[in-house]
């Protein structure tokens, strides 16, 4: 790869930094999707009670699918966005009507999941069946903006590209699944949007920001 310590850095990271979560596990497609779901509008903090809750409720995608709609949405109660909850009971009677109950292996078939955009099946493609796919979302972006220094629009859709052609490059072909985990994780608890931190920061002589004193100016988005 074109920056290979940076993907170095961030494996000798994670470990000594991960949470311990309960969807970092179990490779079943169904726990790590039931997760992200949950996760994709709501913190870890915030989030976890209702995963226990759902996983344990509803041990496999059968039990989901099989369950009344307005059961699964009063365990969802709380979390809000229940247009997410409606989509994830849809996708569970979709997977066991379309595919027999077994969750699709590629990034590509993920896809056709009601409410499963990039960012999803690219997590459920690398945790669960260890595609080489890069995951992006806001702590990607912040993490990649600092260190690269990209000064892109990351609220601009043309940006998108951009950023998944380096996270495909930095990915790497023996751990895609840690590679996904740990830069999210470095996002979430090093490279935060306020304060991050920096003089502990294993990637502190590659960043490109905080060589140039702009962290606090990357990444750029935009109100609009
Ligand atoms: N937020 C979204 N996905 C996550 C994951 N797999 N681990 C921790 N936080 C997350």
């Amino acid at each position: 790869p074109a920056h290979p310590y940076f993907a170095q850095a961030l494996l000798e990271w994670y470990p000594r930094h991960r949470r311990d979560l309960p969807w970092r596990h179990t490779r079943d497609p169904y726990f790590i999707w039931l997760s992200e779901v949950i996760l994709q509008q709501t913190r870890v903090k915030q989030g976890l009670p209702y995963y226990l809750d759902f996983s344990t409720t509803y041990p496999t995608v059968h039990d989901l699918a099989a369950a009344p709609e307005d059961e699964v949405l009063r365990h969802w109660q709380g979390l809000g966005y229940y247009s997410r909850a409606r989509n994830m009971h849809h996708t569970a009677q979709q997977v066991v009507r379309e595919y027999a109950g077994v969750f699709p292996n590629t990034y590509n078939e993920l896809l056709k999941l009601r409410g499963v955009g990039q960012y999803t099946a690219a997590a459920i493609a690398s945790f669960a069946f260890g595609e080489k796919v890069a995951v992006l979302d806001g702590n990607v972006y912040r993490v990649l903006a600092r260190v690269f220094g990209i000064t892109s629009d990351i609220a601009a859709p043309a940006t998108r590209k951009e950023f998944q052609a380096l996270a495909d490059t930095l990915i790497p072909a023996a751990a895609p699944d840690e590679f996904n985990q740990a830069i999210m994780e470095f996002g979430a608890i090093q490279c935060t949007p306020v304060k991050p931190d920096c003089l502990f920061c294993p990637l502190q002589s590659q960043c490109y920001a905080f060589q140039h004193g702009m962290v606090q100016e990357l990444p750029v988005k935009s109100k609009a």
